[in-house]
C-alpha cells in the first residue's frame, strides 16, 4: 500500500461517442483507489458517462474510499451530508443525482452506509466494480443497490481487460493489477479486513494487458498491489514462481523500457526478486520498501514479523545487486507502547538507511485491528512532536539526495509539457520529476538528462547531446 492522499480524479474525457451523463469520481487513499477510479471512469464511459468538471456538473458521485486513516469513516458522512443539498435540490429535475460510495469504506461499511445516509444510492466494494453498469441500471429503476462481497469464483473477474479506447486513455505510464489482498495483519492495518485474503493474478493474464498496453504506446508499467511481492503463481516453465518471473517475463516485451511495482513487504523479498534488480535493465533502481518503526519491540507488536536488523541487511543485499537503488519507506510514529527509546530507534535506522523518499503517519487506531485494543496508546502531542523529527530528518535526506543528482546524467522518460511554455515533464528511474526545455517531440522518448539544479521537489536539467 502507499500512503494516503487526497485526489480527486475526474473521468477521462470520452471520444468514442457523445456522452449523455456526467460522473465525478473523488478518490481518497492509494494508488490502488487512483487505478480502481480510472477502471470505474473506463467501464462507464460505454454506458455513457463522459468527465464532470466538477461534483455540481455531475450526474453520478463517486466517492472512493480508504479506511486506512482514523475517522476516514466519519469524513465520508460528512462528505455525504455536504452532498445532500445538492441532491435534493435535483430530486424532481430531469436531471436527479445519484451518489455512491465506493471503495474500502464500503467494503468495510456495507448496509451501515445506507442506514446512517440517505442520500447514497449505491454501496459498491472494490472487487465489484465490473458490475457497475448493471448496479447503475438497477439504481435508475429507484432501487438502493450494495455489492460488498469478495468473488467466490473467479477473483479477477471485476480486472476484466480493459478495451482498446481504455487501454489508450493510459498514457505512457500504466498500472497493471498483479495481486489483491493482504495476508499479513500488521496490528495496525485494516487492509486484510477491507480487501481481503491475498489473490494473485494468473501470470498469463498479466501478460496479455502488458502486450495490449505497449501496443497502445504505453512505455512504463507499474505493478500494482497492496502486497505486491506477495504475488505467487505458475511461471512460464510451470513451475512455481515469484514476482521475479513476471518481471522477467514483462521485461521481453516490445516497447516497454521501464517496470516498476509496488508496494512491498520486506518478508516476501526473495533472492529472485533481489536479484531481478540486477538482471532486468528495464526494473527501475527505486523500491518503495516500508518498514514502519527501527525498533524491534514495536516491530513485534506490529506485527511485521522482522526486526530492525533484517530490514537493513535486507537493504544492504539490495544495494549489493544494485549499487544505485532509491529507497522510499512509510512509517508509522506513536504505535501503542512507542517509548522514546523505540522513536529514537526509528530515527537511527532512517539515518542508517538514507531514503530517497518517505510516507510518515502519526498512527491511528483502526478499530477492529489488533492495535486498536493496545494499553499504552500515545498521547497525541507526543505522536506530533515525534513526527516533526522524522519529517526534519527525512525531508532533509531527500533534499541531499536530490540534490546529489546535480551534475549526473540519467535518463528520463519524456511524459508530457510542463507547467511552463517549452517545458516537458518526464521521469528519472529513481522517480523524481525533471524538467527540461525541449521540443514536444521528446514526448514518448528516453532521454539522457544532465541535471542542472533542483526545487524543493523537482529537478531541472538539459537533454545530454548525444555521442
Ligand atoms: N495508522 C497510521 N498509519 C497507518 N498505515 C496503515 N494503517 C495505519 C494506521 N492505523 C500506514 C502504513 C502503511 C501506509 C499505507 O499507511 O505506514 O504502510
Ligand atoms: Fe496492511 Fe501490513 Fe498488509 Fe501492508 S503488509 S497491507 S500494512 S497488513
Amino acid at each position: 500500500m502507499t500512503a494516503s492522499t487526497l485526489t480527486a480524479t475526474p473521468a477521462a474525457p470520452a471520444l468514442a461517442q457523445t456522452p449523455q451523463r456526467k460522473l465525478f469520481i473523488k478518490s481518497f487513499g492509494c494508488q490502488m483507489n487512483a487505478y480502481d477510479a480510472q477502471r470505474m471512469a473506463d467501464m462507464l464511459r460505454p454506458e455513457g458517462y463522459g468527465e464532470a468538471q466538477s461534483p455540481e456538473d455531475a450526474d453520478l458521485i463517486v466517492l472512493n474510499t480508504c479506511h486506512i486513516r482514523e475517522r476516514a469513516t466519519e469524513k465520508v458522512y460528512s462528505e455525504l451530508g455536504m452532498l445532500r443539498d445538492m441532491k435534493e435540490q435535483r430530486r424532481d429535475s430531469a436531471r436527479p443525482l445519484r451518489i455512491a460510495v465506493a471503495g474500502c469504506v464500503a467494503q468495510a461499511e456495507g448496509p451501515e452506509i445506507f442506514r446512517r445516509s440517505d442520500v447514497v444510492d449505491l454501496v459498491v466494494g472494490p472487487q465489484s466494480y465490473h458490475h457497475l453498469p448493471q448496479q447503475l441500471h438497477d439504481v435508475a429503476l429507484g432501487q438502493r443497490v450494495i455489492e460488498t462481497e469478495f468473488p467466490a469464483d473467479d477473483k479477477f473477474a471485476h480486472l476484466a481487460a480493459p478495451g482498446p479506447d481504455a487501454i489508450r486513455r493510459r498514457g505512457l505510464s500504466a498500472f497493471v493489477t498483479v495481486q489483491e489482498g493482504c495476508d499479513k495483519f500488521c496490528s495496525f492495518c485494516v487492509v486484510p479486513y477491507t480487501r481481503g485474503m491475498e489473490v494473485s493474478r494468473p501470470l498469463a493474464s498479466l501478460v496479455d494487458e502488458a502486450q495490449r498496453l505497449a501496443q497502445a504506446g504505453v512505455r512504463e508499467i507499474t505493478l500494482l498491489g497492496q502486497n505486491v511481492n506477495a504475488w505467487h503463481g505458475v511461471g512460464e516453465g510451470g513451475h512455481r514462481a515469484g514476482l521475479a518471473a513476471v518481471l522477467a517475463r514483462l521485461a521481453q516485451i516490445p516497447g516497454i523500457l521501464r517496470l516498476r511495482y509496488t508496494t512491498s513487504h520486506p518478508l516476501d523479498m526473495d533472492e529472485a526478486l533481489i536479484s531481478a534488480h540486477r538482471d532486468i535493465p528495464q526494473l527501475m533502481p527505486f523500491l518503495h520498501l516500508p518498514v514502519q518503526s527501527g525498533s524491534d519491540a514495536i516491530l513485534k507488536a506490529m506485527n511485521r514479523k522482522h526486526g530492525a536488523a533484517d530490514y537493513l541487511a535486507l537493504v544492504a543485499r539490495l544495494r549489493a545487486a544494485r549499487p544505485d537503488l532509491a529507497l522510499s519507506s512509510d512509517f508509522i510514529v506513536g504505535f501503542p507502547g512507542e517509548s522514546e527509546a523505540d522513536f529514537a530507534a526509528t530515527l537511527a535506522l532512517a539515518e542508517a538507511v538514507g531514503f530517497a523518499s518517505t510516507f510518515f503517519f502519526k498512527y491511528s487506531a483502526r478499530p477492529g485491528t489488533p492495535g486498536a485494543d493496545l494499553a499504552d496508546q500515545v498521547p497525541e502531542a507526543v505522536k506530533v512532536e515525534r513526527l516533526a523529527r522524522l519529517q526534519a530528518l527525512v525531508e532533509a535526506q531527500r533534499h541531499a539526495y536530490n540534490h546529489a543528482m546535480v551534475g549526473q546524467t540519467v535518463p528520463v522518460l519524456f511524459e508530457k509539457p510542463g507547467r511552463n511554455a517549452g517545458q516537458i515533464t518526464g521521469k528519472s528511474p529513481y522517480m523524481q520529476p525533471v524538467h527540461v526545455e525541449a521540443g514536444l517531440d521528446v514526448i514518448g522518448l528516453e532521454l539522457p538528462v544532465t541535471i542542472t539544479s533542483t526545487s524543493t521537489n523537482s529537478l531541472f536539467g538539459h537533454v545530454a547531446p548525444s555521442t
